[in-house]
């Protein structure tokens, strides 16, 4: 039995339970793998909110109007309804089924399901965050430059478009294995400093284990709570990271207060926005945060500037300027 399995649906049960009665629906692109969730679920509640639970009895959504959902009822009457969506197998047509969900799991390996999504009206994201970033990029450490190495050029001139100079200090939130490391000490010299941070020790050792603790200081820390004074950087670089907070705003704002006044923040993916989605099986919502509209206001509002924009099949590079 997954031990990641008993801690998802023990923790959803326990943030569920309070709420009862309420509906569950399991949703997703397989259905033996939500009615496998489902009845999990159903376990994980304790024996008194635990009422029936039925397998594939709404069928809202599916590629071919087929009957999808897994649903559990939870002390009947129920007067609340919630839906998990189970990231595996065949998406429906434009995250239909992920749009409606209050919560997200990648089941893409049903061993190793991890919270990616989970409304803040059932949980505040401090009680999930963290650990679930970490169970998601962990395993995935050891391959990750094997997977994505080839991208290290491209990092370099996303580091170039921030012009660092010589003698500053610049960081690296959510650097992962380190690929824009080498790029960011070359460009401040040995007067300058390079931290590198991220939330994932597995991506830290992965990081070390290249040699690019030779580049930065490596720091395990959390992006939303950095464990630096105010207008510390003078280029702060987050590649992949600020889709990835459950609250972008704030992020932003958490970066922002440790960048002195005319310093610069990169926003960078080695490909478009469009690109990327496809490759997640999902097309491009108009709600999300790095779209070039919401970014501008999201910016706007945390203390930056957006001074460039571009989304092309081959890089996402936003620029801003600290206000
Ligand atoms: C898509 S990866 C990108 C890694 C690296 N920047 C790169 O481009 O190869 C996102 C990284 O953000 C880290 N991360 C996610 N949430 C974080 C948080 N709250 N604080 C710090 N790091 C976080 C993950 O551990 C992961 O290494």
């Amino acid at each position: 039995m997954s031990q990641r399995v008993t801690e998802v649906t023990a923790f959803l049960a326990e943030i569920l339970t309070p709420r009862a009665p309420l509906t569950v629906i399991v949703d997703g692109g397989d259905h033996g793998a939500a009615t496998r969730f489902a009845a999990r679920l159903a376990a994980a509640f304790p024996p008194s909110a635990r009422a029936w639970n039925v397998d594939a009895v709404l069928g809202l959504t599916g590629p071919s109007g087929g009957v999808l959902d897994s649903a559990l009822n939870v002390l009947e009457p129920a007067a609340d309804r919630v839906i998990v969506y189970l990231r595996s197998g065949p998406r429906g047509p434009a995250g239909v089924g992920e749009r409606r969900a209050q919560v997200v799991i990648d089941n893409n390996d049903p061993q190793w399901p991890v919270i990616r999504e989970l409304h803040p009206r059932l949980a505040d994201p401090e009680r999930w965050h963290l650990a679930e970033s970490q169970a998601f990029f962990g395993p995935r450490a050891a391959g990750w430059d094997k997977k994505f190495g080839d991208d290290l050029p491209a990092y370099a001139e996303a580091v170039e478009s921030a012009e660092p100079e010589p003698g500053d200090v610049v960081l690296d939130i959510g650097c992962g294995t380190g690929r824009a490391l080498p790029a960011l000490a070359a460009a401040v010299g040995p007067t300058g400093r390079v931290l590198g941070l991220d939330c994932t020790r597995n991506m830290l050792a992965e990081a070390r284990a290249q040699g690019r603790d030779r580049s930065a200081d490596l720091i395990q820390a959390d992006a939303r709570r950095l464990p630096l004074p105010d207008a510390t950087a003078a280029v702060v670089f987050a590649a992949g990271l600020v889709h990835h907070l459950p609250d972008p705003a704030a992020g932003l704002a958490e970066l922002a207060r440790v960048t002195r006044p005319g310093g610069r923040l990169v926003l960078f993916h080695p490909s478009g926005r469009a690109a990327l989605a496809a490759r997640h099986g999902r097309t491009l919502t108009a709600d999300e945060p790095l779209n070039s509209a919401n970014l501008a206001s999201l910016l706007d509002g945390a203390g930056w500037s957006l001074s460039r924009y571009e989304d092309d099949d081959d890089r996402f590079l936003a620029l801003a300027v600290r206000l």
